[in-house]
Order: structure tokens, then sequence, then C-alpha cells
């Protein structure tokens, strides 16, 4: 049985297709059309819905977590457990919620098709704690309002007025009939949660290992499913049937998240948006590659092991794992091997995973000493779009600022995430500062590849932009040069 609160209402589904969006249930089954549908496919906010969750992190604090997603590209198994918020719940002409009234106020609506997948980010803002109502962190709040709506299109009104309506509304603490009925809520997500015999017989949703390990057995058939923003696309997109879906999302283990004196080790159910935080306290110059991977809500869905495992030759986060040397655990329920991330892509979207095993876990080495890292990614839009490409760079100097160690990761540059173990063996003792190593990394980098020609770049652009990349990296990274302007747009 898959069990949540619609709102205020429990709901327990029995049978269901396991391909069935969470839109298409709110739509199609509940006739709730306050939930709109414009792309199906995760990239315009329409269909923006907000989830609440227990806040496992923080058991004690007896709050939830509110999120936004995009129930488009969302099945059913995301919300087992949880409260699902749509638009028609949080206030109506008579009782606006604050972030409607604030919308009203600031005339941030025009034809109204783009407004509830607006008002429920800005919901899911209000909720957050990344609020703040001081003046000195004005920019701040203004980044996080641009996070927040990250997701969301709006082809008339403009976007000014729908900041200025999230500013106003979300700088004050929460305080509306969720805040007054969060108690309440907790004690009926504590309830549903209690039961341990969850899933439908085509929406599995295993709760340990071994019970993972039995599922794929008895289904050889069935897809692994995580966030499904990837897995969602090939029933929306392509209109292919997902018969049977496994989700690895309710294993708690699988969402861990470690922080060890030597690695970090992210659960490869992590949501990309965990992560973050994470990730970015030891290495800060990651923050811009993981704003840009797609948008808030769909950050809030796909996770690191999703990621790899599609084994996209676009992808954003096998580059930057490439270049930290990362290790993929991969389980078959009886052991887990450790695979180095630089063997685990073999072929367009093939990876080393054998049938019946899944990623379990991503591994990332702590440096010993502290490294220049930086990740950039070349796409069409600045946010929420698919690299065209990607390049990471992991350099170790010496005292006396000579190459130790480089390490790489590429994407959009071959049919595979990729490596240059040319540029990473040449550079080794080379002095950074000198204009010949970056001439000869330059020069390497030139002849590397072989990229094709597609929709989002040419083949040609994509090998002079790598080189680019590598001069950029070398202008930041080096004292004397990094005054010199290597950006049109800042990262905020
Ligand atoms: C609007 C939009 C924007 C996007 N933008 C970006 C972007 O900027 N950068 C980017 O890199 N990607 C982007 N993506 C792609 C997608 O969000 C990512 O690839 C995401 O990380 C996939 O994770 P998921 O949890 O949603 O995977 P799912 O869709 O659930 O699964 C993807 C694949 O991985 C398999 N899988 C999942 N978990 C495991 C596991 N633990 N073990 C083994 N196999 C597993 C599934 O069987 C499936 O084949 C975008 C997608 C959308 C819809
Ligand atoms: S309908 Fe466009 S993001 Fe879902
Ligand atoms: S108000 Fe018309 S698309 Fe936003």
């Amino acid at each position: 049985m898959i069990e949540f609160l619609l709102n205020d209402e429990l709901v327990r589904i029995e049978h269901e297709r396991a391909d069935l969006t969470v839109l298409n249930y709110l739509r199609d089954s509940r006739a709730m059309c306050g939930t709109k549908e414009g792309c199906a496919s995760g990239d315009c906010g329409a269909c923006t819905v907000v989830v609440a969750e227990l806040n496992t992190e923080q058991a004690s604090s007896r709050r939830l977590n509110y999120y936004s997603l995009n129930s488009c590209v969302t099945f059913l198994s995301a919300i087992h457990g949880k409260q699902l918020i749509t638009v028609e719940h949080i206030g109506n002409t008579s009782n606006m919620h604050p972030v409607q009234q604030a919308m009203v106020d600031n005339h941030g609506s025009q034809c109204g098709f783009c407004t509830p997948g607006f008002i429920m980010s800005m919901f899911a803002l209000y909720h957050s704690d990344k609020t703040t109502n001081t003046e000195k962190e004005a920019t701040l709040a203004r980044h996080h309002v641009t996070t927040a709506l990250s997701g969301n299109l709006c082809r008339c009104t403009g976007y000014q007025p729908i900041i200025n309506a999230a500013l106003e509304a979300c700088s004050n603490t929460p305080n509306d009939a969720f805040t007054a009925n969060e108690a309440f809520t907790i004690t009926r997500l504590i309830d549903i949660n209690k039961n341990t015999d969850i899933g439908t017989e085509q929406l599995i949703l295993p709760t340990t290992r071994a019970l993972l390990k039995q599922a794929l057995n008895k289904y050889p058939r069935a897809r692994l499913v995580a966030g499904s923003t990837d897995l969602a696309l090939e029933h929306t997109q392509q209109l292919n049937a997902l018969d049977t879906l496994i989700s690895v999302s309710h294993i708690p283990a699988l969402s861990r998240i470690e922080q060890r004196p030597d690695k970090l080790v992210f659960g490869a159910a992590s949501p990309l948006n965990k992560i973050h935080d994470v990730l970015t306290q030891y290495f800060p110059m990651l923050d811009e590659i993981v704003e840009r991977f797609a948008s808030l809500p769909i950050r809030n869905q796909a996770t690191l092991g999703g990621n790899i495992a599609n084994a996209s030759p676009i992808g954003d986060m096998p580059p930057v794992m490439l270049a930290l040397n990362a290790n993929v655990l991969v389980d078959s329920g009886d052991s887990v091997r450790k695979i180095p991330i630089n063997e685990f892509f073999v072929d367009y979207r093939k990876t080393k995973l054998q049938k019946n095993e899944w990623i379990d876990a991503i591994e990332v080495p702590l440096p010993e000493s502290k490294n220049q890292i930086r990740a950039y990614k070349i796409s069409k839009r600045f946010e929420d779009d698919i690299s065209a490409v990607c390049a990471a760079f992991n350099l170790a100097l010496d005292e006396k600022n000579c190459i130790k160690a480089l390490s790489t990761g590429f994407g959009g540059l071959a049919a595979t995430p990729i490596q240059s173990s040319l540029l990473q063996d040449s550079l080794i003792g080379k002095h950074w500062a000198s204009k010949e190593t970056l001439t000869l990394g330059k020069s390497i980098l030139q002849d590397a590849f072989a990229p094709i020609d597609d929709v989002r770049a040419s083949a040609a652009y994509r090998k002079t932009v790598v080189v680019n990349l590598w001069h950029r990296f070398w202008l930041e990274t080096n004292t004397s040069t990094q005054q010199i302007a290597t950006r049109v747009i800042e990262h905020a």
C-alpha cells in the first residue's frame, strides 16, 4: 500500500500503475486541476507541488521539512509516508495564504497559467529556514528567492514582481495554518511511517537491503527508481510503459550522508539538495556546479546515485566525481564491491553494474592537502539547462607551487564521462604558474577528445571550449592572474 496525506486527507493506494505520475494522479484521478501541466518534463514548473516530510536528521526538532518538486516527473513512490500539499489547500479567495496575497499585491500574475507553480515554490520557501528579514542579508534573501524560483517559467508577467512578492512574503517567520497544525501532521505522518509493509505489486518499496535483493530476484524485468527525474521522462516523453518499479528511496542506509576523517560517503539515494551542503562545506568551489544542476525542485528529487547510474555523457556529477577520485560502492545484496569511478563507465550509458546489482553509495576521498578544485559548466542557459561541456579539475601543488597531482573529469566530449590521463600524467612536476604549463595543457586538451555535433553544441565548439576552460582554471588559480576577468556571468 502507498499511504500519504493529500493535503489533510489520508490516502491509501493499493492498486495503481507504477508509472502514474503525481501530476496525473492529481488531475485525472482526483480532478484537482489547480496543478498545471506545461512541459511534462520537469522544465517549466507549472506542475510544482510541495511535500512535507518528517525531519529524520533532527527527529527531536519536531519540525517538518517542506520542499518543492515537479509532480510531472515524480511517481507515487516518492510521496509514501509524506504530506503532499497542492495549491488548492494553501488558501482561497476569501482567506489567502501570505504568498498568494503578496503575489496579488505585487501584480505577480497575468494569464495565470504559471501562477500555481510559482505559488507552490514560494510556499516551500516560506516554510524553509533560508528566509531572513534583516537588511544586511537582503542580497542573500534574493539569492534564496531566485534559487527557490529557479524551476518556474513565466512567459507574460516578468520576474521582478514575482521576486518582489516572494521577498515580501518569505522574509518572515512562517505563521500560517500549516505551522499551527504541524504537531498534528507530524503525529499522523509518524503513524503512517510505522507501517513496514509498504508498496504495491507494481510499485515495490523495499525498506532493507535484503528486501531490495529479494525484489530484484522476484521481478527480473523491474526497473530501479530513485528520484525518477530521468526515468519518468521515458514515460512522459517517450511514452514507454514502466510496468514494475522498485524504489531505492525507502532504505535508510541508501540515504546516508557520512563525514569521516578521510572521506565523505553519500548514499546513492541522497538527493542533490542534501548533498549540496556537505559537499560544499569541504569543496566550496563546487557550489556553482551544484546550484546550476537543473532547478531546486529537480535537485530536491534527483539523486547522486541516479546521476551516476544513468551514465549520461552530459551529466554534471560524473565529471565532478571523476575529478574528486570518487569510488562507487556497488551492492548485490550479498557483498559490496568498490569500483573507482574512472573504471565505472564502460560505454555510452553502460556501466560496470551487473544484473541485480545497485549503487549503494559514492565515496569521496578528502584530499590531504588544500587542493584547487573547480568545476565548470557550459550550457545555453545559465539556470536549469543540461551541459554542452562540463570540465572539472582537482589540482594538488607542492610547497614550490609544482604539480603533485592532477585529476580531471569531462562531460559532453565523449560517449561517457571521461578523464584525460595524458593531461594528468604529463603535468606532474611542472610549475603551475608557468605559461609553459598552461600551453602544454592546452595542446594536450586540443586533441584529447573526439566530441560530436548535436543540438547543444558543435564538435568544434566543444573542442575549443574545453581548451578555454583549462585556460580559465589556470587564470583563476594563479595568484598573479586572479584579477583577470574570466566570466560573463558571476555565480551569486
Ligand atoms: C528538468 C530536468 C533538468 C535536469 N538537469 C540536469 C542537469 O543540469 N544536470 C544533470 O546531470 N542532470 C540533469 N537532469 C537529469 C536528472 O535529474 C539526473 O540525472 C538525476 O541525478 C537522476 O537521478 P534520479 O534519482 O532522478 O534517477 P532516476 O530517474 O530515478 O533513475 C535514473 C536511472 O538510474 C537508475 N538508478 C537510480 N538509482 C539507482 C541505484 N541506486 N542503483 C542503480 N541504479 C539506479 C534507474 O534505474 C534509472 O535507470 C535533469 C532532469 C530534468 C527532468
Ligand atoms: S509540467 Fe513543466 S515542470 Fe512539470
Ligand atoms: S502569468 Fe502568464 S505565464 Fe506567467
